[in-house]
């Protein structure tokens, strides 16, 4: 399989092949018809996919409690490209969700070199204050620092028992050169992503883990220990779903595994018992248990009933003893396009508006942008220009222009070659002014918020 694509999250190049990565790495399409006042980032099909984000719709339905968790290195300037991020947290949190925001100063102190007192300096000045200008609630938002917080590192390190250097050789490529700290970095991601289910920071409910498709190899770390953790399986069979207890070192007194070998029929059948009484509560009368395989199923159970098994089963590990994760949710939206036609990112000013940047550096910036016209007006006249490579265009659409019969008309007009590429320019300019005064102007407002956001540490 030489053309698989591999996602390396600390490499500057990504592929952008997103069909290709649904496929790869069984990403669902994200369909955002039936959401709750969608964001443009979800109606322009710039967040393309997600992993389990039934969970959290259903949620958001039901007025159910979820979180959501992402985190940001504070390594450099935030730009534009970091802000989608911020809108989509807003947007969650719009629909109930609590908030919490890993600040991933171990990780950038470990992998790009930034002291953890720079750490601190960047995530407030270029990160947090964003943050608030951009509108997150900070009586609803916990910001805070894996440095600081020892139960994620705590649970980072307790999970890797359950994976090992083959795993990560698959996930990131890593070999016998590999830097450690390339392997504690993403066992802290972990951490981040599963501490909001504790009971002191929540307890049991479904998280969400809105992100760029570069950190979907942390997802898939996580998702994968978090079952491997769990002391039931769930899957569907052909009749209904199937529960299977997992037995492991730390349940095996619980499940009745005798140091002698013998098993103590009693703490079997009281487990068979309480998941029993969950399931008939949930309201199922078709199951069977059989104790000896260590198997319950349930025989009228479908595809909608597999989270509220799952949720049942993971409040019975936690009261057995166990940690009870359930594996997390996430989404994971498009770049935006750099200045130049390449990625944008914080290492080449050229390519990037910082949010922080003056407001005439961004006008001449983005009337130096790449230009999906042609080289002649004649020829433009004749032949249109392209929208879907012309920065401008696509920073409309990304993030200045709210309003999508608007943006649909300066599309036709574009490609039609009735709008200029200068005047395109020269339209994206006049929004992101106005859009970058404004964020301007809540910054100022909302500086005196900062300290509220961090207050949790
Ligand atoms: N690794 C992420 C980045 O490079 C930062 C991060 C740390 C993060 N912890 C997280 C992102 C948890 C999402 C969820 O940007």
């Amino acid at each position: 399989m030489g053309d698989d694509v591999r996602i390396d999250p600390w490499s500057s190049s990504q592929s952008t092949d997103y069909q290709r990565i649904i496929d790869q790495f069984g990403l669902q399409q994200f369909e955002h018809g039936s959401i709750e006042q969608p964001t443009h980032l979800h109606r322009r099909g710039i967040v393309f996919a997600h992993r389990d984000f039934q969970n959290i719709g259903n949620a958001q339905r039901n007025s159910l409690p979820h979180g959501v968790l992402t985190g940001l290195m504070p390594s450099g300037q935030m730009h534009l490209g970091h802000s989608m991020v911020v809108e989509q947290v807003r947007w969650f949190q719009q629909q109930g969700a609590d908030v919490s925001i890993a600040v991933a100063d171990l990780e950038s102190q470990a992998t790009r070199g930034i002291p953890l007192s720079k750490g601190y300096e960047v995530a407030i000045e270029e990160y947090i204050r964003n943050y608030a200008a951009l509108g997150l609630d900070p009586d609803k938002t916990q910001v805070y620092f894996q440095s600081k917080r020892a139960v994620v590192q705590r649970l980072g390190f307790q999970l890797g028992k359950r994976t090992n250097l083959s795993e990560f050789e698959s996930i990131y490529g890593f070999g016998g050169e590999t830097n450690l700290a390339h392997v504690q970095a993403p066992m802290v991601q972990v951490g981040d992503i599963l501490h909001p289910q504790l009971e002191e920071y929540g307890g049991l409910r479904p998280i969400v883990v809105p992100v760029g498709v570069d950190q979907d190899p942390h997802l898939r770390l996580t998702r994968g220990l978090a079952s491997k953790s769990n002391w039931f399986n769930v899957k569907q069979v052909n009749r209904g779903v199937l529960i299977g207890l997992s037995l492991q070192d730390d349940n095996a007194d619980v499940f009745g595994m005798q140091a002698n070998g013998r098993i103590d029929k009693q703490k079997v059948s009281d487990v068979f018992a309480m998941v029993d009484q969950k399931l008939t509560e949930l309201g199922f009368s078709d199951i069977e248990s059989i104790p000896k395989q260590g198997t319950i199923q349930v025989f009228s159970a479908t595809t909608r009933d597999l989270h509220s098994i799952r949720m049942v089963l993971l409040s019975i590990e936690r009261r057995l003893g166990g940690m009870g994760l359930l594996a997390p949710s996430s989404t994971y939206h498009h770049f935006a396009v750099g200045l130049t036609g390449d990625k944008m990112s914080s290492s080449s000013p050229k390519s990037t508006i910082f949010l922080n940047d003056p407001i005439e550096v961004i006008q001449k910036k983005i009337m130096k942008a790449y230009s999906g016209g042609q080289p002649t007006i004649e020829e433009h006249r004749r032949l249109g220009g392209n929208p879907e490579t012309d920065v401008a265009y696509q920073y409309l659409m990304y993030f200045f222009e709210q309003d999508d019969s608007h943006l649909e008309e300066i599309h036709t007009s574009y490609s039609s070659g009735q709008l200029l590429a200068g005047e395109l320019k020269q339209l994206c300019a006049d929004k992101a002014t106005e859009w970058m005064k404004d964020l301007k102007e809540k910054r100022d407002e909302t500086t005196h918020l900062v300290e509220q956001f961090i207050r949790h540490d």
